[in-house]
């Protein structure tokens, strides 16, 4: 599709929450569990749509396949549907192999068209997947997006962790509350009887929600199952997804854990608490 030319439209008004899934540093797992989260929710029964804000690498519709591509009328977009979900993403905007080659006002160009001229329609969940870094698009998507909050993936490992501070940093200065932090490839358990690997150290989302004073939210295991979902275009609660039982539970935590906690911040900010680090203080 063409670029649209951006105008003010107010296409995430009825939206009730909108959270970005962010990490600041690359390949901790935002895409994954973005779209397994949205999938998850949407199995709860809410109306759920995904921005793929990830202009120079996006990977959502590889992990999401669309059953309908998104229309476009003049300047407003029609997002694709993916077996319920709404979603747009860059993938539309380019041939399959081809790579974003584009320049910082062209980028910020469709960032503002993905905020302002998506027609999202009325939904309960709006996931933004993040790119990763702390940028120019970061911070536009933290400024307009209207954000209800954000949640923070990271694995355990200190490198990783050191990126996601940053992006909290991001958060913090623009006012923009955390969620909290979802831990990914947190261990790898071969079977339920052998003992956890921590592959990438121990405790290190739990040790940054301590620091940041914000609820650990779920801490999900390299799993092969996750791999395999996402190259395949595949929803952990296909039936032949190997090892899905498992999966599904620990994913159906992580939504409650979400759905609560979005369900508290939205109650504290009602009763105007604003400020990003008091938000927990008092659970
Ligand atoms: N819990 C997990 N178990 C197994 N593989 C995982 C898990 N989480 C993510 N992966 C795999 O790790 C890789 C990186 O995940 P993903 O693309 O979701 O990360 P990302 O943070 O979105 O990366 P980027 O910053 O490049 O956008 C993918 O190959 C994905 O399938
Ligand atoms: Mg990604």
């Amino acid at each position: 599709m063409p670029l649209p030319i951006y105008t003010n439209g107010n296409s995430l008004q009825q939206i009730k929450s909108i959270i970005g899934i962010a990490a600041g540093k690359g390949g901790v797992g935002k895409s994954t569990i973005t779209v397994q989260l949205a999938l998850t929710l949407q199995n709860l029964g809410y109306s759920v749509g995904i921005m793929d804000a990830d202009l120079y690498g996006p990977s959502i519709r590889k992990m999401l396949p669309e059953n309908k591509a998104p229309q476009q009328n003049g300047n407003s977009i029609e997002p694709a549907m993916c077996g319920g979900i709404k979603m747009i993403s860059m993938a539309y905007f380019r041939k399959t192999q081809e790579a974003t080659i584009i320049r910082a006002p062209i980028a910020n160009n469709f960032i503002a068209n993905f905020i302002h001229n998506v027609q999202w329609g009325a939904l309960d969940y709006l996931l933004i997947d993040f790119p990763p870094g702390t940028g120019d698009i970061q911070l536009t998507l933290s400024q307009q997006a209207r954000l209800t909050c954000a949640l923070i993936v990271t694995t355990p490992q200190e490198i990783a962790l050191q990126d996601v501070r940053k992006s909290i940093i991001l958060f913090e200065q623009v006012q923009v509350p955390i969620l909290g932090i979802v831990e990914n490839m947190s261990y790898y358990q071969q079977s339920p009887q052998l003992e956890k690997v921590h592959i990438f150290g121990k405790g290190g989302g739990g040790r940054l929600a301590t620091e940041v004073g914000v609820p650990m939210i779920a801490q999900i295991p390299l799993e092969p199952s996750l791999c395999h979902c996402g190259d395949n275009g595949k929803s952990i609660f296909d039936n032949d997804n190997p090892n899905n039982q498992q999966t599904t539970e620990l994913f159906l935590k992580l939504a409650t854990n979400f759905i609560a906690h979005v369900e508290t911040l939205k109650l504290q900010q009602a009763q105007g608490l604003q400020s990003f680090k008091l938000q927990w203080q008092n659970l």
